[in-house]
């Protein structure tokens, strides 16, 4: 039998879009390998968020050249959002000459024809689609691969333009799916028995924008949360500009909707949320923080934030350490600003990495104390906790994660993977928190 390997990069949307790579190599009879030496398939699934994340996937491309050398029926797919930047295809295949099919976001569909072709015929292809709104596609092969967790994409594409990212270039204007579509395929993973559903779009509070049958984020969660069975929901990302009250006010009422908020605020100074083309300020943040905690206590808010923007300086750091000092997220990933070709940041004075290294030291430090204090918070309490997984090199032990999103380690046997248990929490170690089973009651 015939094998493949994918290599993803990225966050959960290339993630998901893995599982739709998988389905349709499974459906072409291919089966997964651990080993890119074991594949007859490797395929790359990229991302170009920064530049680290380029250099990763590059180099790996550039590692598997001598696999070629000994197996020339190997065929190497390079797909995902660094495809999508201008003349990145061209330069792909000059530069990696033996990488055979290269294929933007919008052309996955293409796959399968491609491969055959490489097969038959030895024939290349670039295939990149830089169309602004291409079509959705629907009932696509998806074979997912994370337990009982599910994604699903609700929408694609980004119309926001913050100056710094590169995602519109790569992925796009926003489409939103059809909420008959997007309910049809929910209801079909809680009869499959997948238990937390994860909601994906760049600006989920946005997604019905652009149909014109007046469906919106909040009716959407709405309808999901009226669905029958036992599951979770969970939704990324909300654009802090966009999470309106009525979201809110469903999520509270909504047992089965998490309580858990990820709003990435990237910077807290007004100055440099403008630079950023964020639109909405500090203040307007941190009121949509405090409706979050008024009307969902245990609600755990986590975030991204970014230092080193240009013309960022130490007040402006210091705007970003208060709000976080604040909101008192539960996590939040941090990220030094990487300078994107093509966006309008790029334009602007570049901040000195040295300043900028010693900027998210300052942070980290900030944001682990708070998760330290906060995750204290849990000891001695109980929660529901869906096992999601075997904990990582701990026999006996699974993991899964609270309503509020927090990760919890516990003793338990194999038979509770995919059910919803009670954990009583009883140690904690800064982001990670240790529990037992709790007695039946
Ligand atoms: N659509 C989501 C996030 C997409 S990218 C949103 O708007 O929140 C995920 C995170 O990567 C962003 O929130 C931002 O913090 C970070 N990011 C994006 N572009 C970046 C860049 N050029 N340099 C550093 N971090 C970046
Ligand atoms: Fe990028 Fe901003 Fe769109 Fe998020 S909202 S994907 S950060 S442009
Ligand atoms: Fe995601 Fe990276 Fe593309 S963060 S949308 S995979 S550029």
């Amino acid at each position: 039998m015939q094998k493949y390997r994918i290599i993803t990069y990225g966050c959960q949307m290339n993630i998901h879009e893995s599982e739709k790579i998988a389905g349709i190599l499974e459906h072409m009879g291919y089966s997964e390998c651990a080993e890119v030496s074991d594949a007859d398939i490797i395929v790359f699934n990229t991302c170009c968020i920064r530049d680290n994340a380029e250099k990763r996937a590059l180099g790996n491309i550039g590692a598997i050249k001598h696999l070629k050398k000994s197996k020339p029926n190997l065929i190497i797919a390079v797909l995902g959002c660094m495809t999508q930047q201008d003349g990145a295809g061209l330069t792909l295949r000059q530069k990696y000459p033996y990488v055979d099919i290269v294929l933007g976001t919008n052309n996955l569909f293409e796959l399968e024809k491609c491969i055959i072709e490489a097969k038959n015929s030895k024939k290349k292809s670039v295939l990149i689609d830089p169309g602004e709104k291409p079509p959705i596609a629907e009932n696509e092969k998806v074979y997912r691969t994370s337990g009982c967790n599910a994604w699903l994409n609700i929408m694609y594409g980004c119309n926001n333009f913050c100056t710094y990212c590169i995602v519109p270039y790569v992925r796009g204007r926003e489409r939103s799916r059809k909420l008959v579509n997007i309910l049809d395929e929910f209801k079909m993973l809680v009869d499959s028995g997948y238990k937390e559903i994860t909601l994906l779009g760049q600006n989920v509070n946005s997604y019905g924008h652009d149909l014109d049958d007046g469906s919106n984020f909040a009716d959407l969660l709405y309808q999901i949360s009226k669905i029958e069975g036992k599951f979770r929901v969970r939704f990324m990302t909300s654009h802090p500009k966009d999470l309106n009250r009525d979201v809110i006010d469903i999520i509270a009422a909504s047992p089965n909707i998490c309580n858990n908020i990820h709003l990435p605020i990237q910077s807290g100074s007004n100055k440099i949320l403008k630079l950023m083309n964020r639109h909405y300020t500090r203040e307007y943040y941190l009121d949509t923080i405090a409706a979050i905690k008024s009307k969902i206590p245990d609600c755990g808010i986590t975030t991204d934030l970014m230092v080193g923007f240009p013309y960022e300086e130490e007040e402006d750091f210091q705007d970003t350490l208060d709000i976080v000092r604040k909101v008192r997220y539960s996590s939040a990933f941090t990220f030094i600003y990487s300078v994107r070709k093509g966006t309008k940041a790029a334009q602007m004075p570049q901040v000195s990495p040295e300043i900028s290294k010693d900027r998210i030291k300052r942070l980290i430090a900030e944001q682990n104390l708070i998760t330290k204090a906060l995750s204290k918070e849990y000891e001695g309490n109980t929660y529901e906790v869906l096992c999601e997984d075997k904990a990582p090199k701990k026999q006996g032990y699974l993991c899964g994660r609270t309503d509020s999103g927090r990760m919890v380690t516990f003793a338990a046997d194999d038979t509770c993977l995919g059910q919803f248990v009670d954990v009583k929490i009883q140690k904690s170690q800064s982001a990670s928190l240790f529990g037992a089973l709790a007695e039946e009651k």
